[in-house]
């Protein structure tokens, strides 16, 4: 174990927890630097996943038969581990959906669509994934909603007087921004961030996709209105994630996608809704993948969120100071509060010439735009390699990364 890893953290038995991890990959060890994509998967998850496929599976919320409840009760369960990893009041508060995107698109048709009127506008800032992008403008186009961008820094956090000047005509229903950037690491200033959209009359919506799986979330403390968040990357499978949602919103929006489920009654005159949150969960849900996820929340709430923080946080500064140590490695963003994303530039090279090279050496990093193109031209780069941490990662896993690229960027010289 590195000095620097916090103590009391037993990164030796998490890495084994991880069986992917103990794989060679093309005869060498896997340097696994991209879980800010997708996170690897513990035993305990693909265990859970393969038990309810082998012995417990049937749909569920339909079934009357002992299969079926059984299977229901499993599936719930990871409502309840949701409410609580988000310190939601209840269980009542969480939609389960099939992504963050996912959630973020139904708060933009639903309470966007639903219940903004147009003329009235809704503020991104300018380093969002396009999932908080996207949504918004197919909404500015559909619905006659102004979009507006709030500035970031050249440190790349949110500039607080931009945003604030974008929201004093109160004709803002809705704040959506990122809680931690997938490029830049930063977090941003979330509670500042929510208590002026609520001063100036908006709702306030936070991209948890990033920020769930590395710090402790509570979105009463926040008091957020709406909070996204995915399962992969916090070391669940894919095809699942959740919003939590104020209750009055959830009752007061009208649901999205209609089907089995978000009903109450159909006849072919008139359809009647079911209770929120199910009013938004319509079809069979992403059964397996519930139970899964519900084994990873478990996962590392046993591990504790607060420990997690800090292994990353000391991985971030021991990378911070290794790659910024390199010549022509440039990392981009300077944020004061970040967390274990760092993106960078080697000066000379393209980022998929970077990452190909690295993943010769066994390296896995990220490399493009990371679904974030308005934000790399605000940065004022073509692209740029990505590592990122997880719970698993080793500062030795750090130190071969910055080995590696002093090789890369020999090539280049
Ligand atoms: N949103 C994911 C990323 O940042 C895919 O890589």
């Amino acid at each position: 174990m590195n000095a620097l890893t916090p103590a009391g953290f037993d990164i030796v038995r998490i890495r084994q927890d991880f069986p992917i991890l103990k794989e060679k990959i093309r005869g060498k060890d896997l340097v696994f630097l991209d879980s800010a994509a997708s996170a690897q998967k513990p035993r305990v998850v693909i265990d859970a996943m393969v038990h309810a496929m082998e012995h417990q599976y049937a749909n569920v919320h339909r079934g009357l038969h002992w299969m079926s409840e059984r299977t229901t009760e499993a599936y719930e369960e990871v409502r309840d581990a949701l409410a609580s990893l988000l310190n939601a009041p209840d269980r009542s508060h969480i939609v389960i959906t099939h992504s963050s995107t996912e959630a973020m698109n139904l708060v933009a048709r639903c309470y966007g669509g639903g219940i903004l009127k147009p003329g009235q506008a809704v503020v991104i800032s300018a380093m969002e994934h396009h999932a908080n992008l996207v949504p918004w403008q197919m909404l500015r186009d559909s619905h006659g909603i102004e979009l507006r961008i709030a500035p970031i820094t050249d440190a790349g956090e949110i500039d607080m007087e931009g945003y604030e000047a974008l929201l004093q005509d109160r004709r803002v229903g809705l704040v959506s921004i990122t809680h931690m950037s997938n490029v830049l690491g930063t977090y941003t200033p979330a509670e500042r961030i929510v208590k002026l959209a609520h001063q100036y009359g908006a709702k306030a919506m936070l991209d948890g996709s990033q920020s769930v799986v590395h710090r402790r979330i509570d979105v009463q403390a926040l008091d957020v209105d709406f909070f996204a968040m995915t399962g992969h990357k916090l070391y669940g499978p894919t095809g699942i994630g959740a919003l939590y949602a104020k209750r009055e919103l959830l009752d007061a929006m009208p649901p999205w996608l209609g089907g089995g489920d978000m009903i109450r009654s159909v006849s072919f005159e008139v359809t009647t809704w079911n209770d929120a949150p199910f009013k938004f969960e319509a079809g069979t849900p992403a059964i397996l993948e519930g139970i899964g996820l519900k084994a990873a929340i478990d996962y590392v709430q046993a591990i504790g969120m607060d420990a997690i923080a800090a292994h990353e946080r000391a991985l971030t500064e021991h990378a911070l100071a290794k790659l910024s140590a390199i010549e022509g490695v440039k990392v981009q963003g300077r944020a004061q509060d970040r967390g274990g994303v760092i993106s960078f530039t080697l000066d000379g090279a393209h980022a998929h010439d970077v990452a190909t090279l690295l993943d010769r050496q066994g390296i896995a990093v990220r490399a493009g735009l990371h679904c974030a193109e308005p934000l790399m031209r605000r940065l004022g780069v073509e692209s740029s390699s990505r590592a990122s941490f997880g719970v698993y990662t080793t500062m030795e896993e750090i130190d071969a990364l910055a080995a590696s690229l002093i090789r890369v960027r020999e090539f280049f010289q």
